[in-house]
């Protein structure tokens, strides 16, 4: 196990989420941590010194051009002190600075004056994370050795929704200090899921989101999946170091990127992705809320309201007809990979869990109840039951990123078993 940080480095740029930073600084020094916080000139717009200070029980430091503060502890020293450098928020900016080794303030001057352990939390718009130049700059940045802790995703302070929150304080503490639950990028550190790698070498297929089966040109049968669980376990598995193909249904919020990804939109083009690619891969994890029944047929013009469809006519009757079970053909498969299903029940939701796992042939099941509020489809949190043939392992309500690791920990360990 890789030690505990104690003096940690927390550097504050200038994004919203910086008015989080005096939390964190609290959840870093309830487990003992000494914080030192630092911020740059824009931080100082969303969070004050004061709050940073009452909270750490230190000066903040602000500024390389301080003679005070730098005759105290100078820049080079305040590195050196340092066990870690976490730097939550950091901005488009900031990740960017960092990437290229530009040091215009004292955060980045720090970054490239440490040789301790650094993490960042990125926290910026969602069109920012995804934009190609920032992607080029989270690489460079991974490729130096820096842990990428989030971004997490949902509901944005602009009003998009997409990836780019900054993760909670507490999974920026736990990952900090290595309770191994907010595994992110692979590094220095023995404790996170990342940088134990226990998905090395490992070929996964995941699929996400929901399936529409289309009615006519313009309408269609769906459900609420918004893919966020998918995303969070192809997310997962990628940072434990397993090469990751994603099959997505049709969302809106933006899937990770750096990942492979085949977009599709009904069922059955699901079901032929999978079928084409599964051969090519030691897991699969069934995310993706595929929908059981499409119409049987689907009109060429879109259907029109007619005299036979009055509601004292009868009203319009759809015939659907059965789906391909995706994931019982991938465990049907002659040399089948490891098989991972969710299951989205309302009510007796072991019971439930535990006949699918027999009947499709799971090797595990993730059961969440989808009528707790909260939790399941569309919102960030999930809480969920894995189960196996001899096993059950309850999680209770935690971020979909927390879950997904939880998750992909149990999928190395089935791996590991199988040998
Ligand atoms: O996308 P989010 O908004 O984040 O929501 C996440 C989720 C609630 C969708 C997810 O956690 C979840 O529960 N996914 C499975 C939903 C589902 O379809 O459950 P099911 O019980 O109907 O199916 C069981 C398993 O069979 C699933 O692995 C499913 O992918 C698979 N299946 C189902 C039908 C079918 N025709 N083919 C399949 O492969």
């Amino acid at each position: 196990m890789a030690k505990q940080p104690k003096n940690i480095l927390l550097g504050i740029s200038g994004g919203i989420a910086a008015y989080k930073t005096p939390q964190l600084v609290r959840d870093l020094t309830a487990q003992g941590a000494t914080v030192q916080p630092v911020l740059t000139r824009a931080a100082r717009e969303f969070v004050t010194a004061t709050s940073l200070q009452a909270v750490s029980g230190r000066p903040v430091r602000d500024s390389l051009w301080d003679p005070a503060a730098e005759a105290a502890m100078g820049h080079i020293e305040l590195a050196r002190w340092a066990d870690a450098l976490l730097i939550a928020p950091a901005t488009a900016q900031c990740l960017a600075q960092l990437a290229n080794g530009l040091a215009p303030d004292l955060i980045t001057t720090l970054y490239l004056a440490n040789t301790a352990p650094v993490f960042v939390a990125p926290a910026m718009n969602q069109a920012m994370w995804s934009h190609p130049a920032t992607q080029r700059n989270v690489e460079c940045l991974r490729a130096d050795g820096v842990q990428l802790l989030g971004p997490g995703e949902g509901d944005q302070a602009c009003g998009d929704v997409g990836p780019g929150r900054m993760l909670e304080p507490a999974e920026i503490a736990a990952a900090v200090l290595g309770d191994g639950t907010a595994g992110h990028t692979p590094d220095t550190g023995e404790d996170n899921i990342g940088s134990e790698q226990p998905l090395a070498g490992v070929r996964c297929l995941i699929t996400a989101g929901p399936t529409r089966e289309a009615l006519d040109p313009v309408r269609y049968l769906s459900n609420r999946s918004s893919g966020k669980q998918g995303f969070a376990l192809a997310e997962a598995a990628r940072q434990a170091g397993a090469a990751v193909t994603l099959v997505c249904g049709p969302t809106r919020v933006e899937p990770p990127a750096g990942i492979r990804r085949i977009d599709v939109i009904s069922a059955v083009e699901m079901h032929d992705a999978v079928q084409a690619e599964v051969a090519n891969h030691d897991v699969f994890i069934g995310v993706a809320a595929v929908a059981d029944y499409r119409p049987a047929t689907v009109a060429e013009q879109k259907i029109k309201k007619t005299a036979a469809t009055t509601e004292r006519a009868g009203g319009l009757t759809l015939e659907l007809v059965e789906n391909p079970d995706i994931i019982a053909a991938v465990a049907r498969r002659p040399k089948p990979p490891l098989v991972v299903g969710f299951a989205a029940e309302t009510e007796r939701t072991i019971e439930h869990a535990r006949a699918k796992l027999e009947r499709k042939k799971l090797d595990l099941i993730v059961v969440n109840d989808v009528s707790q509020p909260g939790i399941g489809f569309a919102g960030d949190d999930n809480a969920a039951t894995l189960i196996t043939r001899d096993s059950e392992e309850a999680l209770s309500r935690q971020s979909k990123t927390l879950l997904a690791a939880a998750v992909v920990r149990r999928v190395a360990a089935l791996l590991a078993e199988r040998g």
